[in-house]
């Protein structure tokens, strides 16, 4: 039997993951995100990865996988943490092991990558603690320091909680310091402690002469930095590139504070200084994206911590725009979203200095929902009186109440829109039922054709050679399927003397996951410890081929050997190039149509 060696880069040590799988059941995890409810010896919810109205998410508990008979996601409990968190497998099995309270005990290869990571993570703690260092001491942080509590109103007692530091007007300072630690310039510039001149290779640091904002994880691990100017000069701030420790955009500043006091709301601004305020004057619910917009990924971790966010954005244009496709993003995600309009100020920083504590409270009262937002943004930009904006207006305040999925929502705000317009309620609901409506058949007819596409290989993303040979292609999946039921089969087909090798299969999809069975070397394997080296929608894949088995009553080694036989002549025979076979298809779904 041939084995693909050195295909694993990663692996934990099955006894580690196990352990990690054994003490994260995943009706338990699952139950964390998912409303589920029994369902014979399984349990349904709706799907979290697409929006579904009737359940066709699916766990089961006896085997320890999920599925969704709607979207596809399917897996073991890593699967679905990659998914609902957006983590890649390593990150998902430590999110887990974090969870049940386990240390990660790793292979050789698997330390590597743990190790850079916690490099990283040392070397920010010691560059964080050198700042901070540097800011205390006058003689070279008089300047900044005067910035920070004359200038921003910071107290001491909030510079330290939030860990602020400075970077001196050097070059080398850090990077001297670091080296006294230990550390080499390549190890430094993986972290974006220093870059490396391109005319001579000497180190230099990279933040210099700027106010530092230490970016802190929920588990209080310092994973980046933010650097301020403290004149008008550009970039205002210079943020840590991503590194192995840090994701931009799945990073929240001030997490490690909020995540303990935002369950039931959570206030989202666009800066540094604003949440740093806000945590001064006692919200400590407050987190920002660090100058991205917000992205899917933040608001799925914002929904790990808290039910509801208050947008609180700059009162600029620049703010409001934000705002809009934060409403957008959190919705999508089925987080609760208000914003909160900061008047008389332009962010929520400057607001707490002129008005205090109280003021802001005053504001955290009078938020305003996604509708009302939406409504009062075309109230002021069209002039009511005028006939033509009136209906112009009217058409858009309509299409907002369209785009609502609660039908008696949608009756509430057609009647809040017939007051402001003076038009009848119903004449507005009816238009608005009829755009709902019919935004709801183009989605259907969208998903449709995905779904024709998908059975028709054509825009097959996981297995994308299908189409080339969806014979063998599809003997192939079988013996896959069959494979993940019955991982012996290898052995005893070795004994029998036919050599399976991952060369015989057409598709790199198969090929892949079979030099990756194979490369078990008759340890057994499953699809969560075949997941180090698969992506979340190959990992969909792998349940699906196993589940369309499972319902099968012949899986056996003899059946197995005979799909072998025919795939290896239909690999062989196969002269046809794709083109041809997509044109064909294509013929195909035509005609089929026409019927
Ligand atoms: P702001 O310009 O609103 O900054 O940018 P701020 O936090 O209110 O800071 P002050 O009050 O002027 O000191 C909002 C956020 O956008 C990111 C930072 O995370 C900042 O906090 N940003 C801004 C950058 O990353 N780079 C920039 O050059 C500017
Ligand atoms: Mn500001």
């Amino acid at each position: 039997m041939q084995v693909r060696k050195g295909c694993i880069t990663l692996r934990i040590s099955q006894q580690t993951l196990n352990e990690i799988k054994f003490r994260n059941s995943i009706e338990d995890v699952v139950s964390g995100y998912v409303q589920l409810k029994r369902s014979a010896s399984n349990l349904v919810g709706l799907c979290p990865f697409h929006s579904e109205k009737t359940p066709s998410f699916t766990v089961f508990p006896a085997d320890g996988s999920f599925y969704c008979f709607g979207c596809g996601a399917g897996g073991d409990v890593i699967a679905f943490v990659r998914r609902a968190e957006s983590l890649d497998y390593p990150s998902a099995v430590e999110f887990l092991a974090r969870r049940a309270g386990i240390s990660i005990v790793t292979d050789e290869s698997d330390k590597e990558m743990y190790a850079r990571r916690s490099s990283v993570l040392k070397m920010n703690l010691e560059a964080a603690r050198f700042f901070n260092s540097c800011l205390f001491d006058p003689k070279y942080g008089k300047e900044a320091m005067e910035y920070l509590c004359v200038k921003r109103g910071l107290s001491t007692s909030l510079i330290k909680h939030f860990g602020l530091g400075f970077a001196p007007d050097n070059y080398g300072m850090l990077t001297r310091h670091m080296s006294s630690l230990g550390y080499k310039d390549y190890e430094l510039s993986s972290a974006f402690l220093c870059g490396i001149s391109k005319k001579n290779g000497a180190p230099y640091d990279y933040f210099r002469n700027r106010i530092i904002f230490p970016i802190i994880d929920p588990s209080g691990q310092v994973v980046a930095f933010g650097g301020r100017v403290m004149d008008d000069s550009l970039p205002k701030y210079l943020n840590t590139s991503d590194t192995p420790a840090f994701r931009k955009s799945r990073t929240l500043f001030a997490l490690n504070y909020a995540k303990d006091s935002c369950a039931e709301q959570m206030i989202l601004c666009e800066g540094y200084m604003d949440v740093i305020a806000l945590h001064g004057a006692g919200f400590s619910n407050a987190v920002a994206t660090l100058g991205t917009a917000i992205t899917k990924e933040h608001a799925r971790l914002m929904k790990r911590y808290t039910k509801s966010v208050v947008i609180c954005y700059d009162s600029d244009d620049a703010g409001q725009k934000a705002a809009d496709k934060a409403f957008g993003v959190l919705g999508e995600v089925g987080l609760e979203a208000r914003i909160l309009k900061v008047t008389s100020a332009k962010d929520p920083d400057e607001y707490i200095k002129k008005f205090g504590r109280d003021g802001f409270s005053r504001l955290l009262k009078n938020t305003e929902s996604e509708f009302q937002f939406r409504l009062g943004k075309i109230l002021s930009k069209y002039d009511i009186a005028n006939t033509d904006q009136r209906l112009k207006a009217l058409d858009e305040a309509i299409g907002v109440i369209a785009g609502v999925q609660s039908a008696a929502a949608r009756e509430i705000y057609s009647r809040i829109v017939s007051e402001k317009f003076s038009v009848s309620a119903e004449n507005i609901a009816k238009d608005a039922e009829k755009r709902f409506a019919m935004s709801e058949r183009q989605k259907n007819a969208i998903e449709k054709e995905r779904l024709l596409l998908s059975a028709t290989g054509i825009s097959d993303r996981v297995n994308a050679d299908y189409v080339k040979n969806p014979r063998a292609a599809s003997s192939e999946e079988k013996i896959i399927g069959i494979l993940l039921l019955h991982p012996e089969y290898i052995e005893q087909m070795e004994k029998k003397g036919i050599a399976f090798s991952s060369d015989d299969f057409f598709t790199s999809f198969s090929k892949k996951i079979v030099a990756l069975m194979l490369s078990f070397e008759g340890r057994p394997f499953d699809i969560s410890s075949l997941g180090t080296e698969l992506s979340v929608e190959e990992t969909d894949r792998l349940t699906k081929l196993k589940m369309d088995r499972e319902k099968l009553t012949d899986n056996s080694l003899q059946l197995l050997t005979e799909i072998y036989g025919k795939m290896v002549e239909d690999v062989r025979r196969s002269e046809m190039t794709a083109d041809e076979i997509i044109k064909k298809k294509r013929e195909k779904r035509k005609s089929d149509r026409h019927r």
